[in-house]
């Protein structure tokens, strides 16, 4: 990918944002703040890496890649709250709610989400990726971000905590309330490039492999790294209990398990002649990150 993906790809996700000559301003500071204190960017990248993949065209994918990244932006804002993982630090910076105030935050999440379906359909994205995909990758974003994925591992992972639950359970946290928006990722890529079925299905494959290992890594980097490292406190998982790979079986068992997934993802890369050398790549560097 090249280097300046990043600039790009931030030009068009701050362009969604509404302007603050508004009444509601404080609203949008809120969505701005959480937007603009950055992350990794792995979502984006991965619906930019598979467009490419695919051969597509990068101005098509933006959108797509600017969506994913306001819903996992909003899932981050919800996640901090008191009344879910209670953490005070996110991206370096006190979290929304310590700045802007519990009520502000939640809607400036709920805003996040909405503006991630205007992004997906509105007359500059349809123009760009036609009609059809953009009715793809709204029905495919809804689904994996919604009760049955994104939305239903976070009530998951919230009603497992303080218990012992068995490992299907932590796999099914794991899958719905992280792999399922890395999936979506992947198959946006596929879709902004009009990939066939057979693409998208291996980049479905690839996206749910990665997201797994992504989420158990983020489990052992919550018992192993720094607040200064992560930019989010680590211990906040043992703090409220939480039912994680790692609390049931163990930091070498995770990282064994974080291997073999990761094989998994780049096996599902066969299906694509070319160009993938950059997700394979991809995918052992997140194997092995350290934030
Ligand atoms: C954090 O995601 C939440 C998880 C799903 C583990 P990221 O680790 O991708 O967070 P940012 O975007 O880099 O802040
Ligand atoms: C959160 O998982 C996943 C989502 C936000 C959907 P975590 O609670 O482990 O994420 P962090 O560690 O706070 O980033
Ligand atoms: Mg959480
Ligand atoms: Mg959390
Ligand atoms: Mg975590």
């Amino acid at each position: 990918m090249n280097k300046d993906w990043l600039k790009t790809f931030e030009a068009e996700l701050y362009g969604y944002l509404p302007s603050e000559d508004c009444s509601e301003r404080r609203l949008i500071e809120a969505m701005k703040y959480s937007l603009e204190a950055g992350g990794k960017r792995v979502r984006p990248r991965l619906v930019l890496e598979f467009n490419k993949a695919c051969g597509g065209d990068l101005q098509a994918a933006l959108p797509f890649a600017a969506a994913v990244e306001m819903v996992h932006t909003y899932s981050l804002i919800h996640d901090d709250l008191p009344c879910m993982d209670d953490d005070d630090l996110r991206r370096g910076k006190p979290s929304n709610h310590k700045v802007f105030g519990e009520d502000i935050a939640l809607l400036a999440g709920d805003a996040l989400l909405t503006l991630a379906f205007t992004a997906l359909t509105d007359d500059k994205t349809a123009s760009l990726a036609g009609d059809s995909a953009c009715r793809r990758a709204v029905a495919a974003l809804s689904a994996y971000a919604g009760a049955s994925g994104m939305v239903g591992g976070q009530v998951i992972d919230l009603i497992s905590e303080n218990k012992q639950v068995p490992i299907e359970t932590i796999r099914e946290i794991e899958y719905k309330k992280t792999a399922c928006l890395i999936k979506a990722a992947c198959e946006l890529g596929c879709l902004s490039a009009g990939a066939d079925a057979d693409r998208v299905c291996a980049a479905s494959r690839y996206g749910e492999c990665l997201g797994i290992a992504f989420q158990i890594q983020d489990d052992i980097l919550d018992c192993t790294s720094t607040d200064e490292e992560l930019g989010k406190p680590v211990g906040s998982d043992v703090e409220n209990q939480k039912s994680t790979f790692v609390s049931l079986l163990g930091i070498e068992k995770a990282r064994e398990t974080v291997n073999e997934l990761t094989e998994s993802a780049v096996e599902a890369l066969r299906v694509f002649d070319g160009e993938t050398d950059s997700l394979e790549e991809f995918a052992r560097a997140m194997a092995s990150r350290s934030n």
